[in-house]
């Protein structure tokens, strides 16, 4: 809204850039336009945070002259590609993107070798590659990487920024999208701010929440759930260099940022500007329900993380509006939600979220083999704004956590508690007649509960197949693999693939001999690629062979059909049949695919009259898969045993 006084601060903070601005203006009139667009909402969301203990104004224009900053050293051609996407701001719903996670070091050593193998998964159809954290951190434990001790360094052992850059260059001629970790919430403890914290100084022990004693460390403590429960039980780990006790809600090496610092705010700020002025085209922001912590609460979902990541956005919507945000939020499903913004911020907080709920019920229905609890709470998450979308997924670098609530298992009635037991036992293979090779991570034993731990292979019963050397076990396993994987290409949103899950890597159980990984089991499901494995996809009839082109030819399908793209365009379709998951996808121009899985393994049939309701023409239905009319039996349609249809009507 105009806002007199507002205008004329923001008219003499443009006189005031102008003064600065030397040589070429490289698109100075972009950056007015934008940054009077975002004016009045960088001073509602500054206000909103530290309005109450400090002026505004002079935080505002801190804020703008580090925009310019980024603003000015962002290359012409970044800048171009921002333009380009601003006219077409649907860009990223389009059917065509499918994306795969993996570690630089476990797939090709490092960013050089990752150049060379960007042909293999152009081979199975991928241009949208999220790189593990790669930044610099601690040697030996750092979670992965998920401890950052330099937001502008990468870490030598894989490469340098230079080498980022000249990928990001690369694959935006490949018209392939980089994604990259941004690790908000905490730095290592080797963080230049964490030294110096540690040796006395007070400004930058500000950047972190450091107490001389336990006094309110223990009030956190009473309402603060732990994260890791075995590994790193608490949220608070103390520090002998300094004597004090820091907040560590993950582990005592990884030091929560104290963003009620404004400083803080402003490092990290700059911080992600930095990394989107390499290249980078999404930021998946990670861990961010953590990043905002008031005493008396769980530290988790706060109204302030939200701030926060709207502040984010309207930064980046001045400098680099081109670059998306991933909410890493695996929170309950109404949680998950607001990550894409609310009210009038509604679209305008996080790009993508990972639809953590679908992927968990997914893994309910497999083991149950039955859909009631994935169609009930499907049916119950609200449809999320416009242009904002999911990353749809089976398996991520973490553990699966069961987030759905009791009260849905209860409604179906089901005892909740027995059945997430249920669950757990299933997938760690101790159910009878369980396949499954998982493990259950991050046991609670003051709440017994529990996530799950292991590879798309191992859960799904393939490793076990084939330790057994059992060609029917090995066939109903590829079988729910690709159902699945069926599911998640279809659904609405970004597919994400795990590398490895392409060929079936089994877990790699090496971590257990690794004194700095044995208590962290997630290390099970991030095996190191297998390149001899890889080859046996050229081989017929081989494992590898049979999901490898099983689905390279599923993600060519998706993207030849427009309904898949994320229009919002999603509908349940109930089948009378509790084991068949169904869906109806559509285009507004008339393109229409019906999704239908059987997650039992046995035949199931649906009723056409179901299809009839729909208002498809069964006569002309096609699965767009096998590219043949589906199987009837009488007026039944017949889905073999994890078998995935996707019914369009054709035009012949
Ligand atoms: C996110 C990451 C996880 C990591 C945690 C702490 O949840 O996905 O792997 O342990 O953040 O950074």
């Amino acid at each position: 809204m105009y806002d007199p006084k507002l205008h004329s601060h923001l008219y003499r903070q443009l006189d005031q850039l102008k003064k600065g601005q030397t040589k070429s203006k490289n698109g100075q009139a972009h950056f007015e336009l934008r940054l009077a667009s975002n004016y009045p909402t960088l001073y509602e969301l500054l206000g909103e945070l530290y309005g109450s203990r400090m002026e505004i104004q002079p935080l505002v224009e801190e804020v703008v002259l580090v925009l310019h900053n980024y603003y000015k050293t962002r290359k012409a051609d970044l800048k171009k590609l921002d333009i380009k996407r601003e006219k077409n701001p649907d860009w990223l719903l389009n059917q065509k993107w499918v994306g795969m996670m993996l570690y630089v070091d476990h797939f090709a050593e490092d960013l050089k070798g990752l150049k060379g193998k960007i042909t293999y998964l152009e081979e199975l159809g991928v241009n949208f590659l999220h790189l593990m954290p790669l930044l610099k951190c601690p040697d030996g434990e750092n979670d992965g990487g998920y401890a950052v001790s330099d937001f502008q360094k990468v870490e030598p052992r894989l490469g340098s920024m230079d080498d980022i850059v000249e990928i990001t260059k690369e694959f935006r001629k490949k018209d392939i999208l980089l994604g990259l970790d941004f690790v908000m919430n905490h730095t290592s403890d080797e963080h230049d701010w964490a030294e110096k914290a540690k040796s006395g100084d007070p400004k930058y022990q500000e950047y972190y929440f450091m107490f001389d004693n336990r006094d309110v460390p223990d009030q956190f403590e009473q309402t603060m759930p732990e994260v890791f429960p075995e590994a790193a039980p608490g949220n608070f780990s103390f520090d002998e260099a300094s004597g004090k006790w820091v907040m560590t809600q993950f582990h005592n090496y990884q030091w929560d940022l104290n963003y009620y610092n404004p400083q803080v705010l402003i490092e990290m700020l700059s911080a992600a500007l930095f990394l989107a002025n390499q290249g980078v085209d999404i930021l998946r922001l990670d861990a961010v329900p953590f990043v905002w912590k008031k005493l008396g609460t769980a530290c988790r979902n706060e109204y302030e993380c939200h701030v926060i990541l709207r502040l984010f956005k309207a930064c980046f919507q001045i400098v680099a509006p081109g670059v998306a945000f991933i909410a890493e939020a695996i929170v309950r499903p109404h949680e998950i939600m607001k990550y894409f913004g609310e009210g009038k911020y509604s679209g305008r907080e996080c790009d993508i979220a990972y639809n953590a709920t679908s992927m968990a019920l997914y893994w309910e229905a497999l083991a149950s083999g039955e859909t009631n609890l994935l169609q009930r709470v499907t049916s119950n998450i609200p449809e999320k704004p416009y242009r904002t979308t999911w990353i749809n997924y089976l398996r991520s670098h973490d553990d699966i956590g069961l987030g759905f609530d009791d009260e849905d298992i209860y409604a179906l009635g089901i005892n909740a508690i027995e059945h997430r037991k249920f669950l757990i036992e299933f997938y760690s293979g101790k159910y009878p007649g369980s396949t499954a090779m998982g493990a259950p991570f991050g046991m609670n034993h003051k709440t017994g509960d529990a996530r799950i731990s292991g590879t798309l292979a191992a859960l799904t019963g393939l490793e076990k197949a084939i330790e057994l050397d059992n060609q029917e076990l090995i066939d109903v396993a590829i079988g729910r693999i690709l159902m699945l994987q069926a599911i998640v290409l279809a659904y609405g949103g970004l597919p994400m693939l795990y590398s490895g899950n392409e060929i079936g890597l089994p877990n790699d159980y090496s971590y257990q001999k690794d004194k700095e990984k044995s208590y962290d089991n997630r290390w099970m499901h991030r095996p190191l690629m297998d390149w001899k494995a890889a080859e046996r996809r050229n081989k017929k009839g081989t494992v590898e062979h049979r999901l490898f082109h099983g689905m390279k030819h599923l993600i060519k399908v998706r993207k030849s059909l427009t309904e898949f793209a994320d229009l919002n365009s999603f509908k349940l379709e109930p089948t009378e049949n509790k084991h068949i998951f169904s869906f109806l996808r559509w285009d507004y121009n008339g393109n229409r695919t019906l999704v239908l899985a059987n997650f039992f393994n046995g035949n199931q049939f649906v009723k056409q009259e179901i299809l009839h309701r729909i208002g498809l023409n069964t006569l002309k239905l096609k699965d767009a898969i096998s590219q043949s009319t589906p199987t009837y039996f009488h007026d039944l349609i017949e889905l073999q045993p994890y078998q995935c249809y996707w019914l369009r009507e054709s035009s012949s």
